[in-house]
């Protein structure tokens, strides 16, 4: 069975990216059967790739983000996916906020061990790092927990 997994963070442009990209890697390797996409809650960098640090710092550790474009969250998605994962709380309630009726997805942290990835907007390339630090980790808990379920 294939799970469906979108990662979302506030403008799937810097860490929601990161995640799909590494989620879509590790899982490739293991063998595990999953379907990654990543969704932003908001508009302002709909259609353009990701960040251009987020992309190099990707890129170092093997993994390419390059081809992505960034999306809203849509309603469809709560049906469309399975697990929905937040990058921060934030996210948790911005999803919440707009669960339709029908949502069948369930909506959790991108961490299983319920660290928020913060938001690296504007910042440095050392916070990207530290936030590819941290989606690594947590993809490898996430991908552990799911191949034990
Ligand atoms: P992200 O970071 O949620 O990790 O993609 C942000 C990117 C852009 C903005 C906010 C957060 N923004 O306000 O444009």
């Amino acid at each position: 069975m294939t799970i469906r997994i979108l990662c979302v963070c506030l403008g799937n442009t810097c860490r929601s990216p990161m995640a799909e990209g590494v989620l879509a890697a590790m899982a490739r390797d293991r063998g595990l059967s999953l379907e990654i996409d990543s969704a932003g809650l908001g508009p302002w960098h709909v259609g353009k790739p990701p960040q251009p640090l987020g992309v190099a710092v990707a890129a170092r550790r093997g993994y390419d983000t390059s081809g992505q474009r960034s999306r809203m969250v849509t309603a469809e998605d709560f049906t469309g996916f399975d697990l929905i994962l937040a990058m921060d709380r934030a996210n948790v309630a911005g999803l919440e906020a707009r669960r339709p009726a029908g949502a069948t997805a369930r909506v959790r942290l991108f961490d299983p061990q319920g660290r928020d990835i913060p938001d690296p907007w504007e910042g440095t390339e050392a916070d990207y790092e530290h936030v590819m630090d941290m989606v690594e980790a947590a993809a490898r808990a996430l991908l552990d927990d799911l191949a034990r379920a």
